[in-house]
């Protein structure tokens, strides 16, 4: 495994490759590797001739207040785990070479930015879109892999890809669980023993949201506030938001017809999780007869 560190040697690397016919698979990550990253990569590595994984904590998609400086850095273990899943390049360009002086283009995708997510970290976003959009300049790659953890993140980068013509195929993969279901995740070292004890409620607010959906219920009030309930059974843990959204678009349903996503977002002391399921709802006679395939 090769590490680049600079704009010009990825690009270079990849022009080489593609010239010679070669498919570059592509996961972008903040490092601090665990095995839901392990499982994209391993996705990736399936789909293509040469893959390349970046690490960089990015600062344009942290707020002042968040946790840039304290995001864990575990540089040589992240190496480690690459190079045990066959990665070709891991690049690890610096803050200079992602912002060099002077820099000054933002991307930003704002219907899909603007809730959820994007109401609590207005900025985050655009920091997302802005370094995906520099990173596939300088890797090239054919396809990309993102995690459907984080699944505002994967529908602005279809969006972005679709809108800016980027010419990069998308594979969102499932989100990777602990045995307890919680969405594995590098903010997870967090928790304190107790708060992880208790992290667990947010993929179980979600199920029960998806569970009744399955039962037949569709009104999304209805779906959103049985989540709330299984919520509140854990004291600890605050709101941000809880929401039955369309898949494509992120906006609320009033009803459900075919699919839908069900998005949370929780705090447990000072730890932010986030999570996600997505939802088909059954067939059912009058629904199949009406011409509903699903
Ligand atoms: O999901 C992440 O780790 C980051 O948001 C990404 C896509 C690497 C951009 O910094």
């Amino acid at each position: 495994m090769k590490i680049l560190r600079t704009p010009t040697a990825m690009t270079a690397w990849s022009r080489r490759l593609r010239r010679e016919g070669v498919t570059i698979g592509f996961v972008p990550t903040m490092g601090a590797l665990h095995d839901g990253h392990r499982a994209l990569i391993r996705a990736a590595r399936l789909q293509c001739d040469a893959l390349v994984v970046s690490i960089f904590v990015n600062p344009a998609q942290f707020a002042p207040t968040e946790d840039l400086a304290k995001y864990p850095r575990p540089i040589a273990k992240d190496r480690a785990l690459c190079r045990t899943e066959g990665v070709d390049i891991c690049f690890e360009p610096g803050g200079a070479a992602i912002y060099p002086e002077g820099f000054e283009t933002v991307v930003t995708v704002p219907g899909i930015a603007q809730r959820w997510e994007g109401e609590i970290r207005p900025h985050h976003f655009a920091g997302v879109a802005t370094v995906v959009t520099k990173l596939f300049g300088m890797v090239r790659p054919d396809m990309a892999v993102f995690g459907q953890k984080d699944f505002q993140q994967a529908a602005l980068v279809r969006r972005m890809i679709d809108d800016l013509n980027l010419g990069v195929a998308l594979i969102v993969y499932p989100t990777v669980r602990e045995h307890d279901g919680l969405a594995m995740s590098s903010r997870n070292i967090y928790l304190s023993e107790a708060e992880r004890a208790r992290a667990p409620i947010l993929y179980k607010s979600l199920q029960a949201g998806a569970a009744a959906i399955k039962d037949g219920i569709t009104a999304g009030r209805k779906i959103q506030s049985m989540m709330t309930q299984v919520l509140r059974q854990e004291s600890a843990a605050t709101v941000d938001y809880l929401a039955v959204c369309d898949p494509d678009s992120l906006a609320p349903l009033t009803s459900v017809h075919d699919r839908a996503v069900l998005l949370g977002a929780i705090r447990i002391g000072t730890v932010r999780l986030i999570d996600n399921v997505v939802v088909r709802r059954p067939a059912t006679r009058g629904r199949q007869k009406r011409g509903c395939q699903e």
